[in-house]
């Protein structure tokens, strides 16, 4: 029987984090921050310790300020505890180191050994928040510096990969230091509250597992708009484009929870099955119908909150020539016996008109329809899952109008569950809390697994080869607005419209 203390501390076990790429964005934005909250929520065993290694050359108290200015940009003032921020501090230890140079990994082995001695046999966490290419080097000089045992797992981020062959070489590269079962392929939309509650709401309710089929569902439709442009990131985001940076994993992942069929259990492989028989089961592009069923877009100079902001190709760094999409409107569906013959309608861009991420389920009309034929236009229950901002679940059901003069008309209005105001003392936690707590408990549930980051990549490998094969420049779309027309036109033709109120 194992003994380990950090076995049997389910739920506060005693981690070591090895963060590489500890100076760079992701760490200050998202990491310090996340890992700060774990702290004040005191879900972090007291042994756990932090490893932040970078190229440069920093003293301890240097990088301590580096991570108090992070947490003091990107923590809420209101949830800023002095107290917490140096428990926090007295985490951390700051490692300079050239990645790419094996016989300076003795660092981390080092570490590692001058740990407390309660916590010597507690995990490895590698966390890669480097660039892809860089993986394979970093585990293959983990493994000849001899700094992982058989409990070390390793998180990498997205983008896994620029298409299906190069998904396969990083892949390779990580499997060769690591098996599946100790690789965390991070999508950090899984990691949101309301996208987990999606199994929530699907699978404890049985309302829902009824009706959560072709029978009763017409169509589904997802948005994902950002008012953001590509923030500094010209050089990555021209080369991925929106269909890379985010149908490939956010929406995809999203149309997997959607579709799935119920796994058995919530352990990881058996959501992950059901995850990749959706992903296999994904329409393919005709290629008569491909200006019909997708659209890509790029934005131009345009207006948002009232201010001006400059167009895609002016953008500081810009390719005045690139023909990049920051925007991809497609209709697509999931060819099997559940979903057979139900659009799902996914749109995603840059630039847009709100920052909003929500999918919305149509169910089928009424066959029998006993009202006034002029209002079966309204017929049509609709369940609105709003993933950001204002967390929350709205069904939009048929009332009668209330008064005397107005006999039996019919009315349409939510059932809405707002989160914030449902459960006021709950902190929704961002993405990342999530899943660190996740990674240092071992479970794999919410990451990725390489067969689905691979039939992802299949899908879209296809996409962009139709695209490149019609040679067509994206449309041009004002910054602040829903997209190109032609996005609108695409679920117009089917007889359907975007939904926008909420
Ligand atoms: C990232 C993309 O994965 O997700 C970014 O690379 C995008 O381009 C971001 O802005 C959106 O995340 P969120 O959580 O703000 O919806």
């Amino acid at each position: 029987m194992k003994t380990a203390r950090w076995l049997e501390e389910e739920s506060r076990p005693v981690t070591d984090l090895a963060l590489f790429g500890a100076l760079g964005d992701l760490s200050l934005r998202k990491l310090y921050p996340a890992l700060y909250h774990l702290e004040r929520e005191g879900l972090m065993h007291d042994d756990t310790r932090i490893l932040a290694l970078a190229r440069q050359p920093l003293k301890h108290e240097e990088f301590c300020q580096r991570v108090t200015e992070a947490l003091n940009t990107y923590v809420e003032p209101d949830e800023l505890e002095q107290e917490v921020v140096q428990r926090f501090l007295a985490r951390l230890d700051y490692l300079e180191l050239d990645f790419t140079h094996a016989e300076r990994y003795h660092g981390i082995k080092e570490w590692r050994q001058l740990r407390c001695s309660a916590a010597q046999s507690c995990p490895l966490i590698v966390y890669l928040a480097v660039p892809a290419s860089l993986f394979g080097d970093i585990c293959r000089n983990l493994q000849t510096g001899e700094c992982l045992d058989e409990h070390a797992r390793v998180v990498v981020e997205k983008p896994i990969g620029y298409d299906f062959t190069s998904s396969c070489e990083i892949n390779d590269a990580i499997g060769n230091v690591f098996p599946e079962s100790r690789i965390y392929r991070i999508d950090h939309y899984l990691g949101k509250e309301t996208v987990q509650n999606l199994i929530a709401l699907r699978f404890a309710n049985p309302l829902f597992g009824t009706q959560w089929n072709q029978n009763h569902i017409s169509h589904v439709e997802i948005t994902v708009s950002e008012q953001v442009g590509i923030e500094g990131r010209w050089n990555y985001f021209d080369h991925a484009g929106q269909l890379r940076d985010m149908v490939q994993n956010h929406l995809l992942q999203l149309v997997c929870l959607i579709a799935m069929d119920p796994p058995a259990n919530l352990d990881a492989d058996a959501i992950r099955d059901e995850k990749v028989k959706v992903l296999k089961a994904l329409e393919p592009f005709k290629e008569g119908k491909l200006n019909r069923d997708v659209v890509r877009g790029q934005y131009i100079a345009g207006t948002i909150n009232g201010k001006g902001v400059p167009g895609y190709l002016e953008e500081e760094g810009a390719n005045p020539e690139s023909e990049t999409e920051t925007f991809v409107a497609l209709k697509t569906g999931v060819a099997n016996w559940r979903w057979a013959g139900v659009p799902f309608y996914l749109r995603t861009g840059k630039r847009m008109s709100e920052k909003l991420s929500q999918i919305v389920i149509h169910f089928r009309q009424q066959a029998h329809y006993i009202f006034d034929p002029d209002q079966r236009s309204l017929a049509s229950n609709k369940l609105v899952i709003r993933l950001q901002p204002d967390e929350g679940i709205a069904l939009e059901v048929l009332t009668k109008d209330s008064g005397l003069r107005r006999g039996m008309r019919l009315r349409q209005g939510p059932l809405h569950l707002d989160f914030g105001s449902a459960f006021p003392q709950t902190r929704i936690p961002d993405a990342y809390e999530r899943l660190l707590l996740e990674v240092m408990k071992g479970r794999q549930y919410l990451f990725v697994r390489r067969d689905e980051v691979e039939q992802a990549w299949h899908w879209c490998d296809s996409l962009i080869a139709a695209w490149k094969a019609m040679g067509e420049p994206p449309r041009r779309y004002p910054a602040g607005s829903w997209g190109p027309v032609a996005s609108i036109a695409m679920i117009t033709q089917d007889g359907r419209s975007w939904y926008e109120d909420y």
